[in-house]
């Protein structure tokens, strides 16, 4: 997983939008008429901008195959096939990308929004020729992460620092929002058919699954990928996927909250509901009676499979049973035509190694550092959570640094295994400290917290430091984490698959003048294991929910098949979820502790929040109407 360095600035345009300068001035009144004076010249060459552009080229991936997927397509009694569509998706976060670089007494130090502190580091020291030794980074908070910050594609890094060498002066830059379509990674444009054969009795014997996805000439986004939530989501014995990157003269697509399972479940979840319909059976039904307990893909068991639970709990809550099978059965006192949606996700569940430490003072203080990055998902309240419910220390003298070359060995944060890296480690922590205070303070009892009782053996302050690997990692993780590298194991683990699941329960109101589509209510059940923090996992379930709100109902990057730029490049016309758009979305947890995932028996849960919300809204909207809409986004005028 070695990242090729960040590209700087090139005499070869590969796309339209790429920097040719960076103009630094005392103003940014200056700084904007210095870079209106740049007027560059080219020499044109051909080039392909959108997926059935002439000159793109065909990338194929290996095919993931188990059983034997074609015979068992031609023996089925019922089959579908069809074909969906995920468009070019932005980013959009209320941060901008964003670096500040000082150069002082031979240390380069970076303040950058970034989910990988310790690539920048490693990235930038190898673009500018420095000893990673003087080049720190640090990236406390940051206004938005999911991907985009996940540290390809950030140019501006290396060039700012590279101003800031040569000035001698600490230089900045906030990239304009206009330029971050042009400079940040994207979802791409993907297409995806699927083949799906059940018996009559309705099991899903046969899945057939070929995706494809824009690409850049370079780009490394891996287009298989597409095939590691619905190979896994029920016990399809017969699966054959196939996957191709159509290169294109863009700068690369990249990870964007649910990277590949949100396409590949919008497609794959609205062609089980279009089988449950040819079926005659009820979707939630039809779930739950193809569950399966094995990744066929390994032939592992899965470590912790709650789906079908997920699936009953939302039901309940949804109140489900009250739904008419016929599409446009139910309606609404207003006229509104009324649909009821499910569909479910799932999600790898991953897991990084960390290094942390861990230190309490007499004094009252206690710092404690590990891997992380907090990008709003709320990873400083899960490791406060444990070490508060572990130790009794003073919450308001607490400081966690996470995001921090200089603090702890630091890896990038996605992926959803945040939590997984840093919890585990936290608890091992706690534990190790408990130990130590324990063998301090030999049997006595000593009144008040653990500063009062350092304070009164007269111990200015205790430190311990701990490690933790995943599952079939031994200290080649560490030594990788370390150097800055890649330390992740999962969801395949030696003798096992650990994923999450989620099932997402959906009310579509379609207005009967306006045609309008409203989602007043939706209730989403997860599988993460252990739930940590209570609150912040619920938040980041809303908010996965109402991304794929938008993602199926809003979101859409218009290309300009002329010269490939982007034309929708800010907030007025990339239309993104606004708050008046959401209704209720209730959210609940099966809690239950995933028994070989890690020692605190949680999964990952950032990104499998978004998963099979948006097909719910499709299925509910075909339930509402009777027209099946495979394309996103979902407007007014595919119901006119
Ligand atoms: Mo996530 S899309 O891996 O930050």
């Amino acid at each position: 997983h070695a990242l090729p360095p960040p590209p700087t600035l090139e005499w070869q345009i590969a796309y339209r939008g790429q920097p040719v300068a960076l103009v630094v001035a005392e103003t940014l009144e200056a700084a904007i008429e210095g870079a209106e004076a740049v007027q560059p010249t080219y020499e044109s060459e051909p080039f392909a901008a959108v997926l059935d552009s002439e000159g793109s080229s065909r990338d194929s991936a290996e095919d993931v195959t188990f059983g034997n997927a074609e015979e068992a397509l031609r023996g089925a009694a019922v089959t579908i096939d069809a074909s969906y569509s995920s468009p070019t998706q932005h980013h959009n976060p209320i941060e901008l990308l964003a670096t500040t670089a000082i150069w002082e007494d031979g240390r380069l130090t970076i303040h950058e929004c970034t989910q990988d502190s310790a690539g920048t580091k490693g990235m930038a020291a190898h673009a500018l020729w420095l000893d990673p030794a003087v080049v720190d980074v640090k990236s406390a908070y940051i206004g938005g992460g999911f991907g985009q910050k996940g540290g390809m594609g950030q140019r501006q890094t290396a060039l700012v620092a590279r101003a800031a060498m040569l000035l001698g002066r600490p230089v900045k830059i906030v990239t304009p929002r206009g330029q971050i379509f042009h400079l940040a990674t994207y979802r791409p444009n993907s297409r995806h058919r699927v083949r799906l054969g059940a018996s009559a009795d309705g099991k899903m014997i046969a899945a057939l699954y070929d995706a494809e996805q824009e690409q850049s000439r370079n780009g490394y986004f891996p287009s298989a990928d597409y095939h590691e939530a619905p190979s896994r989501l029920y016990g399809i014995e017969n699966y054959r996927g196939t996957a191709a990157d159509i290169r294109l003269d863009r700068q690369p697509p990249g990870w964007m909250r649910a990277p590949h399972p949100q396409a590949a479940c919008f497609a794959f979840e609205s062609a089980v509901d279009e089988l449950a319909f040819k079926l005659g059976r009820d979707p939630v039904a039809l779930r739950l009676a193809n569950n399966g307990g094995v990744d066929h893909s390994t032939g592992h068991p899965y470590s912790s499979r709650f789906l079908n639970e997920c699936l009953d709990e939302g039901a309940r809550r949804f109140g489900w049973s009250r739904r008419t099978l016929q599409p446009r059965s139910m309606s609404a006192s207003d006229g509104s035509l009324v649909g009821w949606g499910v569909a479910c996700g799932a999600y790898p569940s991953m897991m990084a190694a960390a290094v942390a430490t861990l230190r309490i003072g007499a004094d009252g203080r206690t710092r404690y550092t590990v891997s992380g990055h907090e990008m709003g998902q709320g990873i400083r309240t899960a490791i406060a959570t444990v070490l508060l419910e572990g130790l009794d220390i003073d919450p308001d003298k607490l400081e966690i640094v996470i995001g921090d070359t200089t603090a702890a060995p630091q890896h990038m944060t996605a992926g959803s295994w945040g939590t997984a890296g840093a919890v585990p480690a936290t608890a091992k922590a706690v534990a190790r400290m408990r130990e130590a205070i324990a063998e301090l303070l030999a049997g006595r009892r000593i009144a008040g917290n653990l500063h009062r009782q350092l304070a009164t053996v007269r111990r200015p302050f205790l430190r311990i430091q701990v490690s933790e690997v995943a599952p079939g990692q031994g200290p080649e993780a560490l030594q990788s984490l370390r150097r800055g590298g890649f330390a992740v194991a999962g969801p395949q683990y030696p003798t096992f698959t650990t994923m999450s699941y989620i099932a997402h329960f959906v009310e579509v109101r379609i207005e009967p003048t306006t045609r309008r589509i409203r989602v007043p209510r939706v209730v989403s059940i997860a599988d993460c294991g252990r739930v940590i923090s209570p609150r912040t996992a619920a938040s980041q379930v809303r908010g996965g929910v109402v991304w794929a709100f938008s993602a199926a109902l809003r979101e859409a990057t218009e290309i300009d098949p002329r010269y490939g730029g982007y034309l929708n490049n800010d907030l007025a016309d990339y239309v993104v979820a606004v708050n008046a758009d959401i209704g209720d979305i209730d959210v609940g947890f099966i809690d239950q502790p995933d028994p070989l995932a890690n020692s605190m028996g949680l999964k990952g849960l950032g990104e499998v929040a978004m998963v099979g919300a948006s097909p719910a809204i499709a299925n509910a909207i075909f339930h509402a109407t009777g027209r099946r809409l495979r394309d996103m986004p979902i407007r007014i005028e595919h119901l006119l």
